[in-house]
């Protein structure tokens, strides 16, 4: 089948380049010249474990077009899949300007029939703006009862960066909001090469599909938020956050999954897909407590190392107390297998620590680039290229991702390194009874010592 998405960001090309690789012919557009340029290179703009080579087999074979030309994008697929980001406005909620200039753009170039599938996570209703869009445009191309038919679908996508590609050959549920059978029956016969072993997808009405993808999202930060909330209390009452994840997991209705307790959620989804339908909520007049408290817990565990280094340093008797040190950061994406820095907790600590006078040596096995471009040139940042050269002649160190490499290093090395053995760990990488016999002060995240 012939394909276009418009916006090649995480979404866009790896569901673009997984659906070439499955045999379909897939036109990208983007706005960005610079990026359909490199693309055609064969230089990925993203870090994204099994991309690179989907994407380079795909282009070389002919099944992987990249293009700035709307137009062509317009005539080339049947089907037009939006893929451009919903930045959140001021409030919260999703902007929806880039979803809307693309439904403009496909109805200023259509000449035939299409059907034009809202891939980027977009509030309830939006599926009703993008037809309106189209609508306004057709009626002043063509005269009444001539403009070419479309029809919107709904069609949410739940990728996990680091895992997106496999995520996205091996879905576990494909999610078609449509009103319309046809849209369906292509929809189909589209995911099709997706579809095996046992039923994936699911078709609902569009505002149930646009619905769910929030829900989903909304559901998994609230596990987290509930996670760390517990972890908070194991705290202060002297219990063991670790026994009881391994307690209330093991029951199914519960799960292992997404009960990890850290320093907060981050990413581009979560922290604004909870926003959002606060937002939503809101705006038709319902008061979303529990998303409200969900988001509150994540903003105040993005703050909880810098009130453990606060503790241990006595920032509160001395507001001098850290100034000049220098932390040993190791971990800046905002979760392993991704240069993603998007709301990550790394950026809230370090904005705490630079506030106190406090210097940063950080390193992150990916996300090196991506801190410099988002941090800038400053004297209180030093990007390492190893987490060995991240701890010399640091004060103590900080953990904000756990990336597996991090999951084994030379405890050894790290005494002799930090002028202070004092270990902030984020992500509850290690035991704390060995690091106590290990002599250090091991500060993680809702664990007795
Ligand atoms: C998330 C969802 O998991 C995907 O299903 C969804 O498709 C995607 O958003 C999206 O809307 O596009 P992603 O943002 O890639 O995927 O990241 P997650 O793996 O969900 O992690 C989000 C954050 O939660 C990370 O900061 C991670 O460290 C944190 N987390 C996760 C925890 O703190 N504890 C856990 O137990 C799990």
């Amino acid at each position: 089948m012939k394909v276009t998405f418009y916006g090649i960001g995480y979404v866009g090309l790896v569901q673009a380049a997984v659906l070439a690789d499955a045999g379909h012919d897939v036109c990208c557009v983007d706005i960005d010249q610079n990026k359909i340029d490199n693309l055609k290179k064969g230089i990925i703009p993203i870090y994204e474990p099994g991309l690179t080579p989907i994407v380079e087999d795909n282009y070389a074979s002919g099944r992987l077009h990249f293009t700035t030309d709307a137009e062509f994008g317009v005539n080339f697929g049947e089907l037009q899949f939006i893929a451009v980001g919903t930045p959140p406005d001021e409030d919260g909620s999703a902007d929806l300007k880039y979803v809307l200039k693309v439904a403009e753009t496909i109805a200023m170039h259509m000449t035939t029939s299409k059907i034009v599938v809202d891939k980027s996570t977009v509030p309830v209703g939006t599926a009703d703006k993008v037809s309106a869009q189209i609508e306004q445009v057709l009626n002043t191309r063509f005269d009444s009862g001539k403009a070419p038919t479309f029809s919107v679908v709904s069609n949410p996508e739940f990728l996990k960066e680091g895992s997106a590609v496999s995520d996205c050959k091996r879905p576990d549920r494909i999610v078609i909001g449509t009103d319309s059978s046809d849209a369906e029956d292509l929809m189909r016969e589209l995911y099709a090469p997706f579809n095996r072993n046992h039923e994936k997808i699911i078709v609902m009405d569009i505002k149930s599909a646009e619905l769910t993808k929030y829900a989903a999202n909304c559901m998994l930060a609230t596990k987290i938020s509930f996670m760390n909330e517990m972890a908070n209390i194991a705290e202060l009452v002297g219990a063991d956050i670790e026994n009881v994840r391994h307690g209330i997991g093991s029951d199914p209705r519960i799960g292992y999954q997404f009960i990890y307790p850290g320093c907060g959620y981050g990413g581009s989804c979560f922290p604004k897909d909870v926003q959002a339908l606060v937002q939503t909520a809101d705006g038709i007049g319902y008061e979303s407590q529990i998303l409200k408290a969900v988001e509150a817990v994540n903003f105040r565990q993005k703050h909880k190392l810098f009130e453990y280094i606060s503790k241990h340093f006595g920032l509160s008797e001395n507001p001098n107390a850290i100034k000049g040190k220098t932390f040993a950061l190791w971990g800046l994406s905002f979760k392993p297998n991704t240069d993603d820095m998007r709301a990550a907790s790394s950026l809230v600590l370090m904005e705490a620590l630079w506030k106190a006078g406090a210097k940063v040596q950080a390193y992150d096995p990916e996300a090196m680039e991506e801190t410099q471009r988002v941090c800038g040139n400053r004297a209180d940042l030093t990007l390492m290229g190893t987490k060995e050269s991240a701890l010399k002649g640091a004060d103590a160190l900080v953990i904000c991702t756990e990336w597996q490499n991090f999951r084994a290093p030379d405890f050894g090395l790290i005494k002799e390194s930090l002028s202070n053995s004092v270990i902030f760990d984020g992500r509850n990488m290690f035991e704390p009874l060995r690091m106590k016999k290990k002599g250090f002060d091991y500060y993680c995240i809702g664990r007795a010592l």
